[in-house]
């Protein structure tokens, strides 16, 4: 039997990807536009590569599309049709990643990127009633020295850049690689956050708080097999940021039903929900909340919860926290 639908509430997307949001359409477009050419020759042959072992196979596809990203209208096009799809999904705010070294590396300069995703931002809450910003994602298969250098790059961009994250192939990589490029950041006065405890172990997710000195943790859900570690996320509320239908299409679980959104939320933590690539995984932000809370058979209070603790563990000034909370409560009384 089908969940029944319910209406998205005002929530905050804490874990999303832009270049994740590049839908199979648009990259043709695009790559038809820049003569980039794709080796899927049309939409359907694309389609079928969506199918993946884990999260390597996926970034294969996902380093490869981002091809056809050139030029500062591209990132334009790219950002409005993800705060089109957001806005729809009940998003009010959203804390968005880019990986600039994704682009840098195959020669579109940083300037081109952060104009084109800017120009889009800075119109957002105007065009489409939501607020947004950025968090640079540093590649962890990739040299630290790298991180290192791209963060006074980020210095002419602090009304878009609110912070730094990790992200790509996460095992092997491990945070305290970048405890240097972390402590940069904290110099900046930029947020951070990580991947960490998607398909690496706990271990990681320690050091991304002990030695990055991370404010959330992306994924996380591997910190479960780890009591300690889950005492630690609760007793110092922690937020994590779970992506449900991510999760399922990297193979990180078998099935939603198995998801452990119900047993973090069981455990007191300060869990959310997030999209990841909703392009690749078949889901924006409300797709993942409906198909999860159907799943895990959530009720109407911790759905609410949900929402509530996407904007508490936002960035947001304070002030801003409470007027979307208060929009929380108006719409789930
Ligand atoms: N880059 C884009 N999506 C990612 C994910 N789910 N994990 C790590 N790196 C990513
Ligand atoms: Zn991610």
């Amino acid at each position: 039997m089908t969940p029944p639908q319910s209406p998205p509430l005002p929530t905050a997307e804490l874990h999303v990807h832009i270049e994740g949001t590049l839908e199979p359409e648009l990259a043709f477009a695009l790559a038809g536009r820049n003569r980039t050419p794709l080796r899927h020759a049309d939409l359907d042959e694309l389609r079928r590569a969506y199918a993946f072992a884990d999260l390597q196979s996926f970034l294969h596809l996902y380093y490869e599309l981002t091809a056809v990203l050139q030029t500062p209208q591209d990132f334009t096009d790219l950002a409005e049709a993800y705060l089109v799809r957001a806005a729809a999904q009940g998003v009010r705010h959203a804390e968005v990643f880019v990986d600039p070294q994704a682009h840098t590396g195959r020669g579109v300069p940083l300037e081109v990127v952060f104009e084109g995703l800017g120009a889009a931002f800075a119109t957002a809450e105007q065009r489409h009633g939501l607020s947004a910003s950025l968090i640079v994602c540093f590649l962890r298969d990739r040299d630290p020295a790298e991180a290192e250098a791209l963060v006074p790059r980020l210095r002419p961009y602090r009304d878009l850049v609110i912070g730094v994250g990790l992200d790509s192939a996460e095992v092997g990589h491990p945070p305290e690689l970048f405890e240097r490029a972390y402590a940069l950041a904290a110099d900046e006065g930029l947020h951070r956050v990580a991947h960490a405890g998607e398909e690496g172990p706990p271990a990681y997710v320690w050091s991304a708080l002990d030695i990055l000195g991370v404010e959330r943790v992306d994924h996380g859900i591997r910190s479960l097999e780890d009591p300690a570690l889950v005492a630690r996320l609760r007793d110092q509320q922690v937020p994590l940021t779970v992506c449900p239908l991510s999760n399922v299409a990297l193979r990180c679980v078998p099935d939603l039903a198995a998801h452990p959104l119900r047993r973090m939320l069981d455990a007191g933590l300060l869990a959310t929900v997030n999209s990841d690539d909703p392009a690749y995984f078949g889901g924006y932000l409300h797709d993942n909340t409906e198909s999860v809370a159907g799943a895990l058979g959530l009720h109407a209070g911790e759905r609410r919860r949900l929402a509530e603790n996407s904007f508490r563990a936002s960035f947001l000034p304070a002030a801003d926290k409470e007027r979307h909370l208060a929009a929380v409560a108006a719409a789930a009384p």
